[in-house]
């Protein structure tokens, strides 16, 4: 059967069912730009930054959530996508307080280098701002809602990604935030601490608290590398400082992980620079096993067994409890 087809940009594309017009766009190296689109979460139409004009259409379209049709006309980057595009940017920086001197995201903020793309210099609209104070009361995620632009990537990294279901959006209006159930601090919520909400946010509104005051973005360079831990082999990015781990992020779409990481992954990497670490190799005096965390039950019902019961030595271990 023939594929759909549509108008993008003045030319005829293809297209599969079920795609949405950002999705077609991105097939055809056509960028559209995004603030709140999360890979594989459902999207939200937060933002309004992925507008496009659909010809007939009686406003301009978030590309992000619009289903492709077959036969529609697009354009990707007219006047009044790049006007509205343009007006929504200077709103979400109206929105909160985005001084980037002291924020830790500064050369890695969405918002940023929207506002640097489109030119904008000055925010003209004054809003009436919540202010709120910094949030660090737990070791390992810092919050800053006044930098907070509530695109709602946290909440579906949290819940669509993940699937935690540890923060939601709260309140009304313009004292709407994110929050955890009661708007308790993360460490009396259901929180994990896998960190995939500060991944995913675009802005410096979540950030890893290690790595506070440690490098700017463009002073790291990147190693990928495969997570130390457990079996499973997930990929992560490694940010070096003069030969120092700053901090770990997930490698976007590689498998098998697709860009999440564990409370281990993302934070446990202290070890790499303890000066108890061990630099030699040694030989333990009594047998011991180590399993993995991941490995299925009977797997390492069969491990202990084996130590216990042939080897002879209680001493067998995993990494969960690290
Ligand atoms: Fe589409 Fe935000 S990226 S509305």
């Amino acid at each position: 059967m023939a594929k759909p087809t549509l108008t993008l940009n003045g030319k005829l594309v293809e297209f599969e069912p079920g795609q949405t017009i950002l999705q077609v766009a991105q097939a055809q190296g056509v960028e559209i730009p995004t603030l709140c689109y999360l890979k594989e979460a459902t999207p939200t139409g937060a933002c309004r930054i992925c507008l496009v004009e659909v010809k007939g259409a009686r406003t301009l379209v978030a590309s992000c959530a619009m289903p492709a049709g077959n036969g529609m006309e697009i354009q990707t980057d007219s006047q009044a996508v790049h006007t509205s595009r343009r007006l929504n940017i200077e709103l979400l920086l109206a929105s909160g307080s985005h001084n980037c001197l002291t924020c830790e995201k500064n050369g890695d903020c969405k918002l940023q280098a929207l506002a640097y793309r489109y030119g904008i210099t000055d925010i003209r609209f004054k809003g009436q701002t919540q202010q709120y104070p910094k949030d660090d009361s737990n070791p390992l995620i810092v919050r800053d809602f006044s930098r907070c632009i509530l695109c709602g990537r946290c909440v579906q990294a949290c819940n669509d990604l993940q699937v935690n279901r540890a923060i939601g959006y709260g309140y009304r209006g313009a004292a709407s935030k994110i929050v955890t159930t009661g708007d308790r601090p993360y460490q009396e919520s259901d929180c994990v601490f896998c960190g995939q909400c500060v991944q995913a946010c675009p802005v410096g509104a979540l950030t890893e608290k290690k790595a506070v005051g440690l490098a700017r973005s463009w002073e790291t360079k990147k190693v990928r590398t495969t997570c130390p831990y457990c079996g499973v082999g997930c990929q992560m990015w490694l940010h070096v400082k003069d030969g120092r781990v700053v901090k770990v992020t997930a490698v976007e779409g590689a498998q098998p992980n697709r860009g999440m990481l564990c409370v281990k992954g993302r934070f446990g990497y202290d070890f790499i620079h303890s000066p108890e670490r061990l630099t030699t190799p040694l030989i333990k005096g009594e047998d011991a096993g180590v399993s993995c965390a991941r490995s299925i039950n009977e797997d390492s019902y069969n491990m202990q067994k084996l130590f216990r019961g042939v080897i002879g030595t209680n001493n067998i271990d995993h990494c969960a409890r690290t």
